[in-house]
Order: structure tokens, then sequence, then C-alpha cells
């Protein structure tokens, strides 16, 4: 099914007032927390949490992609998750291979690519096996970039960072004054992205769990103490307003990026005249 042939008149809306408002993140990173207590919450299983969870994957992605968000990219499942016990661990990657064999559909026929950042082959085999047939398929969609965060760890991949650089120089292809802030994001798995203008969290929890050190330098952070499965289109609606009323100064002052903005209103008002004229 088509995501814009099935939008309902009232996300339509909604979405065309957030739109107006704004400048919408490029790139929204998401810390999918709380399933188990959601569930506690309600007597149910952990179990139940998760696979309520991927209800609001679903939905979130499927809003992002209608608003033109491109890139979106969602902690799944940490490297640190393994230590969980072995029945929860287990549950999670049978939901994750059923949640990518279920969607690849929808997702292929919604023009969206996936992609995967941590160390993958930490992964079941068979689910290995279900992603990169996923993203295989999906590689040469240019609507919105998924990213699964699956057996990550922030730490690892800077590691890995480093551990590929000095290869590089042991091999004479790099010098070590050359390493700059661009050469050594460079080594990231995370490469082929912009830095993350949104990070939101779920379920109240203020840390990020060794998620995009590097990476989240300068993004912005939302905490909602809404649990994950509580959180569905319209709180990332809320997410992305707050967002779009924050002034990123990114070490400047407020003034200078008030006169940065009216200078650039002032060169496209000019593009227009000369256009019009
Ligand atoms: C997030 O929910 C899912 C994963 C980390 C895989 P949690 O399972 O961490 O839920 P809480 O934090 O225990 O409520
Ligand atoms: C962070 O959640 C990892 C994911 C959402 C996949 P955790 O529940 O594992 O984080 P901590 O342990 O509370 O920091
Ligand atoms: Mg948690």
């Amino acid at each position: 099914m088509s995501w814009l042939a099935s939008q309902t008149a009232d996300d339509k809306l909604l979405q065309h007032q957030l739109c107006a408002s704004g400048k919408l993140p490029q790139h929204v990173a998401i810390i999918m927390d709380g399933n188990g207590r959601w569930a506690e919450e309600r007597s149910m299983t952990r179990t139940q949490g998760h696979r309520e969870g991927i209800n609001s994957v679903r939905d979130i992605v499927e809003a992002s992609s209608l608003l033109g968000v491109k890139y979106l990219t969602l902690y799944a499942f940490s490297m640190e998750n393994w230590r969980r016990p072995r029945m929860e661990v287990t549950v999670l990657m049978d939901l994750l291979l059923h949640y990518l064999r279920s969607e690849l559909d929808e997702l292929h026929r919604n023009n969206v690519r996936l992609q995967a950042i941590g160390k993958v082959n930490a992964l079941p085999k068979n689910v290995q096996k279900q992603l990169f047939e996923c993203i295989e398929t999906m590689k040469n969609n240019t609507g919105l970039t998924l990213t699964l965060a699956l057996s990550y760890s922030s730490r690892w991949d800077m590691v890995r960072a480093v551990q590929m650089a000095s290869l590089d120089v042991r091999r004479g292809k790099l010098s070590p004054e050359d390493i700059t802030e661009e050469r050594f994001a460079s080594y990231l798995q995370t490469h082929t992205m912009p830095d993350p203008d949104l990070l939101i969290r779920t379920s109240g929890e203020m840390r990020i769990s060794n998620f995009l050190l590097w990476e989240l330098a300068y993004s912005e952070i939302y905490v909602t103490d809404k649990f994950w499965p509580d959180f569905r289109r319209n709180e990332l609606y809320e997410a992305l307003g707050d967002y779009m009323k924050r002034e990123r100064r990114f070490g400047k002052t407020s003034q200078q990026i008030i006169e940065e903005e009216s200078a650039e209103t002032g060169s496209l008002k000019r593009i227009l005249n000369v256009l019009r004229s």
C-alpha cells in the first residue's frame, strides 16, 4: 500500500502545518526506550512491550517518510543489550527477523532505503541474511534513508575507525597529520549520513547509552516521558515542533544567527525579484 494514498486528511493537515512552521530536521535519530516499562505498567510481559514497540516503529517510519525527513536512525539493539537474559535477546532477534520479513515489500514500495550500523556480524545468521537481502533490494531507493542501529556501540565504532585509520597509516595511504575531523568521520559507519539534527529519547532517561557519541556533538536533544510503544506520529510532530522553535547557535551568539538568517532571506528576496523582473 502506498503511504501517501492511505494518509488521512487530518494527518495531511497536521503535516502541512508543521512544515509551514519552519525547517524540518534533515536527520532524526531516536533511542527507542521503555518497551519493558510500558508492558510492566499493564501487567504484560516484556515481549508484549517489544511487540507493541514495533507498531511504533511502523508508524514513525511512515510518518517520517511522508513528511520528507531524509534520514531516520533508530537505535534498536545496543551491543550492551547482549547482556540481557538469553530469552529476551532471542525474542528481540525473532521480532527483528519478523519485522524485516514482513515490512520489506511495503518499505520498498514506498521508496525507503535501508541501512544498518553496528557489529551486524554478531547477529544470528538468519537475521543477517534477511537484513542483507532487504538492504540489497532497497539500495537504489531515493526516499527516506532508514538506518537501524543493531548490535551498535558508538565507542566500538570509534575504536574501529582508529584501527582502520592506523592500518592506512601503516600502508602509507595516510599520514597522521592528515587526520582531520572530516577524515576521522569518514572511517565511521555513519559516514554516508549527515550528523543528526535532532535526537529523541523516549521514556524519560537522560542519557545517550553509547549512541552516536561523535555524531551528536551539536544535535538538539528532546526527551519525552512517553514509553516507546506510546510514541506515535503525533508525539513525533510534537518533538519536531519543539525542535523547530529552537535556535541552533553552533557556538556563535544569538545576534550572529539573527544576522545570518536575515542576510539569507535578503538574498533570497533579491533572487526572487530578479526572477520576477
Ligand atoms: C527498549 O526498551 C528496547 C531495547 C532496548 C531493545 P527496553 O527493553 O529497554 O525497555 P525498558 O527500558 O526496560 O522499559
Ligand atoms: C538503549 O536502551 C538502547 C536501545 C534503545 C536499543 P537501554 O534500555 O539498553 O539503555 P540503558 O541501559 O537504560 O541505558
Ligand atoms: Mg531501556
